[in-house]
């Protein structure tokens, strides 16, 4: 009681705060993800997210170094397909000699000990922008989880550390389990985009990528048959309950900021690591309102990841990685 407790005392000078910090960031909490092109000398800025880019094979060779040399020792691979590769099936999702597939060869010869993961879901590779085969104005279920089986296993092959599916679609991750260990790859791991709301915070990463649902007749404009409806609480325990039975390694909750309550449920209801994906959307937001002057970038940045691990994030996907270690120092 006052004046016996004091709370400022605590916070008094540097020495002390530090001393009870509860929540510190490593370099290690931190997946960086990359979005990888054809081509050579590529590094294309996205537009809408600011001092991010688009790199070229052997531009990614040089990133993994000067990340792993930052301690950034965790990528999270997307891939850029052009259009004239696209259709229904993701067809080329499974090319052997793909952009993903040579992409995690680039990386493990640059950098062997870099943690690859690959994304694993049909919409960079779909003519019409989902995460799955469009049939009759819905998305399959089941045909499309034997295709991201396959496309697992191919990453897997390749040299894939984990395969991490981000498209929601029911019975994958057992599915994509009982592939691996038939074909032997027993050490590769599953990080599962567990609970992945319908959030409208993907529209930079779909610049990114030039993977928006596109507006045709029978193709559904949005993913809200398959990721989950921002209003439910429930069901994200469901789901993430439902991808640990089936065997997933990791589970993830997505995006970050807006659902920090989902993170702490599932950070307090399963034990196994949970990773959260701060997303393009979140990363845009700040870099405007920087640019505009109205927000402090380095200190909003440092107070958001904070949030996102204090939350019970144990990995954090983040596209501020890099700039949040550089200030770690
Ligand atoms: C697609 C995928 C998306 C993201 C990661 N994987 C977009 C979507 O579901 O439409 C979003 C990442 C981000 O916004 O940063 N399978």
């Amino acid at each position: 009681m006052y004046p016996l407790r004091r709370n400022r005392r605590l916070r008094t000078n540097d020495a002390v705060r530090h001393l009870v910090r509860e929540t510190i960031l490593t370099p290690s909490d931190f997946l960086v993800p990359m979005f990888v092109v054809e081509g050579k000398g590529v590094k294309e800025e996205i537009t809408s997210m600011p001092d991010y880019y688009r790199l070229s094979l052997d531009n990614l060779e040089k990133e993994v170094k000067e990340l792993w040399g930052m301690g950034l020792c965790a990528v999270l691979l997307f891939v850029k397909v052009t259009d004239n590769l696209k259709d229904n099936k993701g067809t080329e999702a499974l090319n052997p000699e793909g952009l993903m597939q040579r992409a995690v060869k680039t990386v493990k010869n640059a950098c062997p000990e870099m943690l690859v993961m690959t994304d694993v879901a049909l919409d960079p590779y779909s003519s019409y922008g989902h995460d799955g085969i469009v049939a009759h104005g819905t998305i399959l279920n089941d045909e499309t989880v034997e295709l991201l089986t396959d496309m697992s296993v191919s990453h897997a092959q390749a040299g894939a550390d984990f395969v991490a599916p981000s498209d929601m679609m029911d019975g994958r991750i057992i599915s994509i389990r009982e592939a691996l260990e038939e074909e032997e790859l027993f050490n590769t791991g599953i990080m599962s985009y567990s609970a992945k709301y319908a959030s409208a915070f993907y529209g930079p990463f779909r610049d990114a990528l030039d993977s928006a649902p596109v507006d045709i007749k029978n193709v559904p404009k949005d993913k809200k048959t398959y990721q989950m409806d921002p209003a439910n609480r429930f069901e994200a325990i469901t789901e993430t309950q439902a991808d640990i039975d089936e065997g997933a390694d990791i589970v993830m909750v997505k995006p970050g900021l807006c659902y920090l309550d989902i993170v702490r449920e599932i950070r307090n209801e399963v034990d196994v690591p949970v990773a959260v994906y701060q997303v393009s959307g979140e990363y845009a937001m700040l870099k405007a309102a920087a640019e505009k002057g109205w927000l402090d970038h380095d200190a909003v940045m440092m107070e958001q990841l904070i949030a996102i691990k204090r939350a019970g994030a144990n990995i954090i996907a983040s596209y501020f990685a890099k700039d949040a270690v550089k200030l770690m120092g």
